[in-house]
């Protein structure tokens, strides 16, 4: 079996992963504040910090506070003892998070903790802090983002700041993509086929960013290639202007959405107009789904499916991502 096809079977699993990260939750037990929860700020890197940017997007119509996801090292000043702390790091061992949830303990924030294991599992029993251990032993963090979105969703929940609708809706949209999955993988070979020796740009709108980070991550760590994304409405007060020569390199997605608002539809109709003229190529994707997350989750489970056909056909391991390793390999031998 080659690299390539475990991320493939990863890919698969990730309706399953929906499932089995609500059955988690369900039984994750997390102590009550000690103080009012005013703010909430996530600390997490890569494939462990896009769940936060997702949870943020979903629960802005409910949740009575504000959700900031943080990725690097120094924490906002506003993060106290009114604040819900969440650290998210596949392996528990990354050097940003960990440094972030040492200032949590400084500030006296509600800390939980997310991890399948590393220091940060190991502090939180240490320290006796709330945490979920995720399950261990998948090769590629990113290919967990099930888990760790489920799991923010449910701490939010058993804290009451969120009711348990969005959890349903997860649950749905594992149904649904499970229902599609055949579907979703033609359309991502077609759509990899005339992405994968280009430079894919992502347009879409403001509330489905997330779903535009995660498909760029995905191409650059499964497909070892440069991408860009922006939104629509604010890609039309500035990236637009740049539309102005052929761009024959350039592959152009629009993700579309039947939830965004007249206006911004005919903004995107227009834009489309004024893309294609000078890209390479312009394809656009309409998210199936009845809600947010299920339009959400599709959209993700098409990015990914996209990525791991890139990889096949730019013929490289999805799953190696050497030259991370090599990063953290050095910074760790630099010491602190
Ligand atoms: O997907 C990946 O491998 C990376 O983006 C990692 O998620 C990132 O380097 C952070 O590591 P961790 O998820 O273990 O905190």
């Amino acid at each position: 079996m080659t690299q390539s096809k475990d991320m493939k079977d990863l890919v698969a699993g990730f309706p399953a992963q929906l499932l089995e990260a609500i059955e988690i939750g369900e039984q994750a037990n997390i102590s009550p504040a000690k103080n009012p929860i005013h703010k909430v700020y996530v600390a997490g890197m890569g494939g462990s910090g896009i769940g936060a940017d997702f949870v943020a997007s979903f629960i802005r119509e409910e949740s009575p506070v504000p959700y900031v996801t943080g990725k690097g090292y120094e924490l906002p000043a506003w993060v106290d003892e009114n604040t819900l702390a969440i650290a998210s790091s596949y392996s528990g061992n990354t050097e940003e998070t960990l440094s972030s949830f040492n200032q949590f303990l400084e500030k006296g924030a509600k800390v939980v903790c997310l991890a399948s294991g590393g220091k940060l599992i190991e502090a939180a029993k240490e320290k006796g802090l709330d945490y979920i251990q995720l399950p261990g032993g998948s090769p590629s963090p990113r290919a967990c983002l099930g888990y760790s979105l489920v799991q923010q969703l449910f701490v939010l929940n058993k804290l009451g700041l969120i009711g348990a609708s969005l959890i349903d809706q997860l649950r749905s949209a594992s149904a649904l993509l499970e229902k599609h999955q055949e579907a979703v993988k033609g359309r991502a070979q077609q759509i990899a086929a005339l992405i994968y020796d280009r430079l894919p740009v992502i347009y879409t709108s403001g509330r489905l960013e997330p779903v535009a980070i995660r498909m760029r991550q995905q191409f650059n760590e499964n497909g070892k290639m440069l991408c860009w994304h922006h939104v629509i409405p604010e890609m039309n007060h500035n990236e637009l202007v740049g539309w102005r020569q052929e761009q024959s390199r350039i592959a152009a997605l629009f993700l579309r959405s039947s939830l965004d608002s007249a206006r911004n539809q005919l903004r995107t109709e227009i834009t489309k107009e004024v893309v294609g003229n000078f890209a390479g190529s312009l394809m656009e994707v309409q998210a199936k789904g009845e809600n947010l997350v299920e339009q959400a989750m599709y959209l993700v489970h098409l990015a990914d499916w996209i990525s791991v056909y890139v990889a096949d056909q730019r013929g490289v391991d999805a799953i190696e991502i050497k030259v991370i390793d090599y990063l953290k390999d050095s910074l760790a031998k630099a010491g602190e």
